[in-house]
């Protein structure tokens, strides 16, 4: 008997593996997992999304008119180079199926985001790692990657799962390098929690040329993950094609409502960013005087390198936390085996990963 098959390729791709949020028997949850904004959205946010109840028998705006503005006044941008998506993961998958096809090559860095393989998978291309140097990516290696077959390149800076940063030359000498054909795309996912001088997400560089598209999400310092909403900054020919590929009401009215009235609460996006580097400066310091090894990060989570011995392993650490409730990302299937990857959480939080982590390191 026949029955339907997927296109070749599909059955190919390695589902993602969302960050756990349950430990059975553990007393209490403390989600680290997933980096999403332990602080919570602005309080103005969650009332424009109740708000927003009162209205759900009416479409969303398509177009996201309103928003669209607020992004691009609070960033300086042009609104008509802004595209809203069903969380920045949506317009991923859009711009790789809309550029890459069979055939196709998709660049991106040894350990880049793992969106990336899956989406060049969906879209029939062929996923392409260039090697890191020092858990940063590596521009000279991205550009000996690029081949006649390259028709994309992805770079999320900061990174995920590594939280380390190109600085802004370094991003302007790898659009130098590419080809005019080659969309690069720069997925600035925690590009809010950055203070560093030398960085920048990209809207310059989307501005100045027509082969650059930034994405940004309000999953991260907006606190809004469980909303679903993202958006890119693209030149008018991207922006055209996203606009015909996109479902028409890919955005939520309450996503649009929540979003518009966090954007407005600067007071509180900036209480977020404070929190974040104080409680990430005192985790990285307290992990290091137990011995681990914390690779510096800008982003709202830390990497860190367990010793090899297996009773206190990444796999043996990861186990003794969930067993408490606390809940890291595993990143063996980013190829980084003996570390974990932690999101910054409340003070409260970070003292009781602290606890548990002095009790791992002082068993035998
Ligand atoms: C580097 C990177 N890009 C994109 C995303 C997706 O974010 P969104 O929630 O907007 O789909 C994430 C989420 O963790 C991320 O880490």
């Amino acid at each position: 008997m026949s029955t339907p098959t997927p296109r070749p390729g599909i059955l190919d791709i390695d589902p993602y593996v969302a960050g756990d949020s349950h430990a059975p028997g553990a007393p209490r949850i403390i989600k680290l997992s997933s980096n999403e904004c332990s602080l919570g959205p602005s309080p103005r946010a969650v009332a424009a999304f109740r708000e927003a109840g009162d209205h759900l028998y009416r479409y969303p705006d398509s177009a996201a008119i309103a928003l669209r503005k607020a992004i691009a006044a609070e960033y300086s941008l042009d609104a008509e180079k802004i595209v809203c998506g069903n969380g920045s993961d949506e317009l991923l998958t859009l711009l790789a199926q809309s550029y890459a096809g069979p055939g196709d090559e998709v660049l991106f860095s040894e350990h880049g985001f793992l969106i990336y393989p899956i989406i060049a998978r969906f879209s029939g291309a062929d996923p392409v790692t260039a090697p890191e140097a020092g858990l940063t990516v590596d521009v000279d290696a991205i550009l000996d990657g690029v081949t006649e077959k390259t028709r994309m390149v992805f770079l999320a800076n900061p990174g995920n799962p590594t939280g380390s940063y190109l600085p802004t030359a370094e991003v302007v000498r790898l659009r130098e390098g590419l080809p005019g054909t080659v969309l690069l795309v720069l997925d600035g996912a925690y590009a809010e929690y950055v203070t560093a001088d030398d960085y920048s997400p990209g809207g310059d560089l989307v501005d100045a040329n027509d082969n650059v598209v930034m994405t940004r999400t309000f999953s991260k310092i907006f606190g809004l993950s469980g909303l679903r909403l993202g958006w890119c900054y693209a030149p008018p020919e991207v922006v055209d094609v996203l606009n015909r590929v996109r479902g028409p009401f890919n955005v939520s009215s309450p996503a649009q409502a929540a979003a518009l009235a966090a954007l407005e609460d600067t007071v509180h996006t900036e209480k977020i960013r404070a929190a974040n580097g104080t409680w990430r400066a005192w985790t990285s310091q307290q992990l290091s005087a137990l011995g681990l090894d914390v690779a510096p990060s800008v982003t709202n989570f830390v990497m860190v390198r367990f010793p090899d011995d297996p009773s206190h392993n990444a796999e043996a650490a990861n186990a003794f936390l969930t067993a408490d409730g606390i809940l890291p990302r595993r990143i063996a299937n980013y190829g980084l085996p003996d570390s974990l990857r932690i999101t910054i959480g409340t003070e409260a939080e970070m003292g009781e990963l602290v606890a548990t982590l002095t009790r791992f390191m002082e068993k035998s």
